[in-house]
Formats: C-alpha cells, structure tokens, sequence
C-alpha cells in the first residue's frame, strides 16, 4: 500500500507554485456542460476528484480533451443520457452539481447520492429545497438523487444554513430558468464567485456572487468560453501553515492574497512574518510560536479546510489554544493521530483544547481524510525522525503532487510501496 514516508526535522525554504483551486473546478467542470459549445478551462488541478468528475461526465457522452496537463477541451452536445449512477461517482461530493447542471439544462437527471469525505453529517437538505423552489420535483430512489421539471422557473429562496454546494447548485438550476432568482444567506467563498464569473462569460447574467445575495437573470442559452480557474486557497494555506510548522520561510506563489486573509492573521497572531505583494504571499517563522484562538466559520472567516493544519501549528505553540470547529462535527478524527506523535490535545464536542508541547516525534500514522491527511504530512515534516502515513488516496483528492512540491522546500518525503522503499529511504535519509 502507498505511504508517504517522511523524516522531519528540515524548515521548509523556498517557492511553491499553486495550482488551480479544486473546489472551483468541480463547480466549473459540471457547469460546462450546460452549453453544447466548446469550453476551454485552464488551471485544472491534476486531482482525484477533478478526475473522477470528468469520468463521470465522459461516462454520459460529454467530450473531454486534456490539451496539457491543466488544460482541458469540453464538448457537452453529444450528451445522450443523464444518468450518472456508477458506483465510482460515490467517492466524490461534488457529483451532485451534475444534479444542478442536468436539471438546469435538460430538465432531469437521476445522480448517484454524493460520498466525499467523512468530515461529519452532510445533508443536501438545502439543495433539495433550492431546486424544489425552482419548480424542479426531487425524489430519492434507490440511491438515486431523481430530478423531474416541466419548466423551471425562477424564485426567491432563502438557505436556512450558509452553504456552498447548495448555492452552487442552486446557481447552476437557475442560470437558464425563466425568470429571476435571488439566492438569499449564500455562500461567499471564492470558488462560488469563480462559478459566476466562468458562467457569465458563457453569457450568463448573475449579479451579486461574493456577497450574501446573489440573483439571476434565467438566460435561454450559454454559449462556450475559454475560462482560467482561481488558485487554490486552500492549497496556499496548506503550505504557508507547512512554513510555520517547520520555522520556515516559504513564498507561496500564483495566489490571491485576499482570498488568503484570514489565514495569514491567524499566522501574525501566532508570531509569524506574513509579506504580501500582488500574486504572492511569504511567510517566514523566525520567532517561536504563540497560542491563539480560532473558530472555523464560512467565508470571510476561517476555513474548515484549514482547522486540522492550523491546529497542527498551534499544538507545537506556547501556551494553550482552543479551536471551534463550526462547520461540521466530525473534523477532529486526525488528533488520535497526532497524540501518537506527542500532541497534548483534548476534544470535547465541537472544541479542541490544545497545549503546545516544544516536539513531535514520528509515528505510523493514518491519514483520516483530505485537510486531516495533509495536516499530518506538515506535522511529519516538524516531527523527529520517521513518520509514515497510510491512506494517502485521500490527500491526493486534492493536492497535486505534494509530495514533490514539499520535496523542492527541502523536505525529506518519499512516497513508498513497500518495506523495503521504506528502508532505502530510513537509509538515504538517517
Ligand atoms: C464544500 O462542501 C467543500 N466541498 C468542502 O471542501 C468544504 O469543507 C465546505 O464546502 C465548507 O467550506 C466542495 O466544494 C466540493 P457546505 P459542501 O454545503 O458544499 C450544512 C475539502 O476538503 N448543510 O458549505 O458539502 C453542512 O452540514 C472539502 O476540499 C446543510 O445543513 O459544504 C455543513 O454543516 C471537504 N444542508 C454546512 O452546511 C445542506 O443541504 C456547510 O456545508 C448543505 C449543507
């Protein structure tokens, strides 16, 4: 089985270059097939999950050519059926803008119900509501999302709770419906405004993306575009908090650094150098680390996606921290792991209540989902000695090459099969 194979010990120093973000590009991708013209989109993460959605898509008639490695060619009119029920859709949460982005165009659509992490109860209460609004009638059978309208038609709806997919969901039904919507408590993040963005330039008319009120004028068609996708917020913080942890000094390149603010306060607050110019953010961590506190909230605020690798940072801080996690309640499952390697953390409910111990040690270790697997890579990189860590399939959902880009910031981290790789690296490495 494949293992990340880690000796830490090394501050990271260098560039990284960010790829694509891959929350914008699920969005984008279903979205390209709501028009039958061909659509460019460049800085497309090479992602398990952005894969698995193009198969998804390819497994219904959509054409998909990769130009390059990050350029892909998408060519919705061949478009024969809308059901997408193979069972290798499941492993993904984003499977369900299809649901959007069929119903939108053709009216119906019958999707696999979405996986994705388990990161805690997911309900799609809010989609269901959204599409409903819109005229849409949605059933549940056998496993099957089943999506029915005669027309859709525009309306004013109100999400009872902040979320991204059901706003991005809701965006994708919406953009050909007769009529206006307003989208009211939508979500703010990055990747929603990418969607409105990409869809306006197919000539689609959405105002408002980016604030909690978004509305839209139905348009009867989309034409194709060429699209370039935001880079990953998600994917700087990773590295910028790697930065920290291992009393680096890291320029992140190809961001944008608005999109980085809340990450780069809490690595201020924590005693870190943070320097900003247009499409790059460094983060040097010359000081020792302090506590803080921090609760993950929708956009603006501190991303979900980012609570594992800053509690990661915090646990090897002075003094006591205490992090809220508010999104989802089952994102606390990498802190077993990461006692193993020598953290004083405690979990009770939805907090966790961390005293910064001065050292890591390596352990084997596995890693529980995306953020949480990525955070324990960071933590390997701080550690003394070897960490290995299992399940490394869920860090490559979302993060090209990580390993390799970790490797041009001097770390020591090899990806291995097998015991003996794993002794030739102890080996090369000690
Ligand atoms: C998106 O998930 C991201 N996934 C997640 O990224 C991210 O953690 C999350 O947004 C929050 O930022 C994708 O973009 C593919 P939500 P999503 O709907 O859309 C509740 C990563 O690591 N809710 O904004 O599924 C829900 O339970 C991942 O890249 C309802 O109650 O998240 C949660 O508490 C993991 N009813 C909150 O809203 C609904 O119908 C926010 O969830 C929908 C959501």
């Amino acid at each position: 089985m494949e293992q990340y194979a880690i000796r830490g010990g090394n501050p990271l120093v260098g560039e990284v270059e960010i790829g694509g973000a891959k929350n914008a590009a699920l969005a984008i991708l279903a979205a390209a097939i709501m028009t039958d013209e061909t659509v460019i989109i460049e800085n497309v993460p090479d992602v398990r999950d952005t894969n698995v959605l193009m198969q998804a898509m390819e497994s219904i008639g959509v054409q998909i050519e990769r130009i390059d490695r990050h350029t892909v060619k998408i060519n919705a009119q061949p478009i024969n059926n809308v059901v997408i029920e193979k069972d290798f859709i499941k492993k993904i949460r984003a499977s369900y803008y299809l649901i959007g982005a069929l119903s939108g165009k053709y009216k119906k659509a019958m999707v696999a119900l979405p996986g994705g992490c388990n990161i805690g109860l997911r309900p799609i209460d809010q989609h269901i509501k959204g599409l409903r609004a819109l005229g849409v009638e949605v059933k549940i059978e056998h496993g099957l999302i089943v999506t029915e309208a005669e027309r859709i038609k525009g309306s004013h709806i109100y999400m009872d709770v902040v979320s991204v997919g059901a706003t991005i969901n809701i965006m994708l039904a919406a953009v050909m419906a007769e009529g206006r919507t307003t989208i009211e408590n939508a979500a703010k993040e990055p990747h929603v405004v990418d969607l409105a963005n990409f869809l306006n330039s197919c000539g689609a008319n959405i105002k408002g993306a980016g604030t909690d009120m978004i509305k839209i004028r139905g348009v009867a068609k989309l034409h194709g575009t060429q699209y370039a996708i935001i880079p990953d917020q998600i994917e700087a913080g990773t590295f910028m908090f790697a930065a920290a942890v291992t009393k680096g000094d890291v320029t992140v390149k190809n961001v944008i650094p608005k999109h980085l603010e809340s990450i780069s306060s809490k690595l201020l607050e924590i005693g870190c150098e943070v320097e900003e110019s247009d499409d790059a953010v460094r983060v040097v961590a010359a000081k020792p680390l302090v506590h803080t506190h921090v609760k993950t909230l929708p956009y603006p605020g501190f991303p979900t996606d980012m609570q594992p690798q800053i509690a990661v940072t915090l646990a090897l801080s002075q003094g006591t921290s205490i992090v809220t996690e508010s999104i989802f309640e089952n994102r606390f499952r990498y802190v077993d792991e990461l006692i193993r390697m020598g953290a004083n953390i405690k979990v009770e409910g939805n907090t966790a209540i961390i005293d910064g111990v001065s050292q890591y040690t390596g352990a084997s270790i596995t890693a529980p989902d995306l953020r949480a697997g990525a955070a324990l890579v960071i933590a390997g990189l701080a550690a003394e000695g070897i960490t290995t860590i299992d399940d490394i399939k869920y860090i490559e959902r979302g993060y090209e090459d990580f390993h390799l880009k970790l490797q041009l910031l001097g770390a020591q981290i090899e990806k291995v099969n097998t015991e003996r790789e794993l002794q030739k690296f102890n080996l090369k490495t000690g």
